[in-house]
């Protein structure tokens, strides 16, 4: 086989002097001075200048002329050295240049629809011409380092004895939590498909199967609020174990990715990882994904209050509720009002009431909304809980315990946000959360919800409790989490059929729903299933995070809008009539 070009663009340089090579590529820029003609020609690994004396090859300079940006190259030539003042020590080939004696115009390019980099083009339009953007943004780099983290991945599993195997994308409602995306049946009309929000009910019933370790770079879909980590169709590393506790599913994925952290970043990280329970999460840092690149923890301020008068404490202590705190160190001088008032929206947005915000002045004094509510005993017992110095910020929520700690905690990173506290980007913190609560109280439903999904197993001390105090019972369910991000989580799974059926009561699905949603999978753990768990890491999250990209968009390669419509093929779209009519489909108006 023969390629059209003996190099790529970003290969050459002093050692390849007086080398006659070929280059291919689309036209970075070109220049005219006087006649002679420079190319910047690239392609996907860099860029090499392409240098044309019209003397020399009047013929070459004639075929150059009407080249334009973005059209394709063909060029042959010496590679020779540049002029000493010539050299671009920042570009990989900025020592020599190719002096064309052939070149081939393979395809010429109408004007691009935007400058290919201009920071200021808009998102819109680099979305409806991916494939443009793409050629100079950087997104390539990215899709390559996905694909290693991919490639590592897949390495790392087969070499634990885990086998690949692809699940159905037309498949069953699956219990993950999101709206299902469906698909009409043609042959049963009335019927759909739906798209798997996770290969989850598959890879449970290849361990009934014996399959014993499974792995997939499983795609999934969710019909859900999109955000800056989420994407309606994602990419999960899946996988799932037989005869199994928590811990080896735990230190299998720690150890794929410490792999892969060092294969692609060259870096090293230490293992095994930080575990934090649900409980210390949310009472510390107000939220189950922790940032930890900064400190700034959440302090109970409950018993510094316990006799306090100040009517809004008193009333949330007397009510069972909790006084949280944060100390901003050294933030008091930049916190204006309208910095105040940003901060009181943001644990508003959380359900809290309000913030109480203190100061702290020279001697043991503060300042601010309700300093003089507060006895000399109760500021100094503060200062102290709250290690604060002066020139700090002292921030307060009281409520109950679940809106103390969230709005505390979303209030925790607004203010991170605010005063840089990450001041090393290239930090990577991870640790995994555990024990998790296993069911929720939905308020609107008056019933007990799965946290994770009703095949997660209770803790085994706490299963005495699915009757007494369901809300207590905590789950074999573990979360990865990166840089306050969530990157992955999974769980051990009930595998017997009693007591799956008690968990179904304990949410309240009645047998026949059970039957109807599940009957597959409960006939299935009737007939011998193994002990099993697994996990699945969001691969997008994961390249994102590594990259150092802010959304998960920038590591796909056509992500869909926040709308989840795809600008470039402009999809989703009207369909033919004939085509509903044979999938018995009438649209409402
Ligand atoms: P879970 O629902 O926690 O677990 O999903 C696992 C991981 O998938 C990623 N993720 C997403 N990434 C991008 N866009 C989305 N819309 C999106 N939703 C989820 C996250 C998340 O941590 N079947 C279980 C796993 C198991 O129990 O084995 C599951 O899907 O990084």
């Amino acid at each position: 086989m023969s390629f059209i070009r003996t190099h790529h663009c970003n290969e050459l340089n002093a050692s390849n002097v007086g080398q006659t090579v070929t280059l291919c590529g689309w036209v970075n820029a070109s220049r005219n001075l006087g006649g002679m003609i420079f190319i910047d020609l690239r392609d996907r690994e860099g860029v090499t200048q392409v240098f044309i004396d019209p003397e020399k090859y009047p013929e070459v300079a004639a075929k150059a002329q009407p080249i334009r940006e973005e059209w394709v190259l063909s060029v042959t030539g010496v590679v020779r050295p540049r002029p000493e003042n010539m050299v671009n020590a920042k570009r990989a080939t900025g020592a020599i240049e190719v002096e064309a004696s052939a070149l081939e115009i393979l395809n010429s390019a109408q004007p691009m629809p935007f400058h290919l980099e201009d920071p200021a083009a808009s998102d819109d339009l680099k979305l409806k011409y991916r494939y443009l953007d793409m050629r100079r943004s950087g997104l390539i780099n990215n899709l390559r380092l996905r694909h290693k983290i991919t490639k590592v991945c897949r390495d790392y599993l087969d070499d634990n004895g885990f086998i690949e195997v692809e699940t159905p994308i037309l498949s069953k409602s699956t219990p993950e939590g999101a709206r299902d995306y469906l698909v009409p049946s043609r042959v049963k009309p009335g019927t759909f498909y739906a798209l798997p929000q996770a290969p989850q009910q598959y890879k449970q019933l290849l361990m009934v199967g014996g399959l014993e370790r499974y792995f997939q770079i499983a795609r999934c879909f969710r019909d859900e609020d999109l955000r800056a980590d989420r994407q309606p169709e994602f990419t999960q590393i899946d996988l799932e174990m037989s005869f199994v506790d928590q811990d080896d599913v735990i230190r299998t994925t720690e150890n794929m990715i410490a792999k892969v952290v060092k294969e692609v970043l060259g870096r090293d990280v230490q293992t095994p990882f930080m575990r934090m329970t649900y409980q210390v999460a949310m009472d510390k840092y107000g939220i189950d994904k922790p940032d930890l690149r900064f400190g700034m923890e959440i302090q109970d301020l409950t018993a510094q209050f316990a006799n306090t008068t100040f009517q809004v404490f008193r009333g949330t202590i007397d009510n069972g509720g909790v006084i949280r705190a944060i100390n901003a160190k050294g933030y008091a001088a930049a916190a204006s009002r309208k910095v105040l008032d940003e901060f009181t929206a943001t644990v508003k947005l959380f359900g809290a009431k309000g913030m109480v915000w203190l100061k702290v002045e020279e001697g043991g004094k503060v300042s601010g909304s309700a300093a003089k509510n507060f006895t000399e005993k109760e500021v100094a017992d503060v200062l102290k809980a709250m290690d604060a110095a002066p020139g700090d910020l002292l921030l307060m929520v009281a409520d109950k315990w679940r809106i103390a700690c969230e709005s505390m905690g979303r209030l925790r990173l607004a203010v991170a946000e605010k005063a840089n506290l990450v001041t090393d980007p290239s930090l990577l913190k991870f640790l995994w959360v555990v024990e998790f609560p296993l069911l929720d109280w939905d308020e609107e439903e008056q019933r007990y919800v799965a946290v994770h999904h009703p095949f997660t197993s209770p803790m085994d001390e706490d299963v005495p409790k699915l009757d007494t105090a369901p809300g207590e019972v905590r789950a074999k369910a573990y979360d990865v989490v990166l840089n306050g991000i969530e990157l992955g989580g999974g769980s051990i799974r009930i595998h017997q059929v009693e007591r799956q059926a008690k968990m179904f009561r304990t949410l309240g699905i009645s047998d026949e729903e059970a039957k109807l949603r599940f009957e597959h999978l409960l006939e299935a753990f009737s007939f011998g299933a193994p002990p099993h768990g697994g996990l699945a890491i969001g691969l997008d999250r994961f390249v994102m995070l590594l990259c150092g990209a802010k959304s998960i968009r920038d590591v796909i390669a056509f992500p869909k809008t926040a709308k989840a419509t795809c600008l470039m093929t402009d999809s989703p779209s009207t369909v033919d009539p004939k085509q509903l009519d044979e999938l018995n489909i009438a649209i409402k108006e």
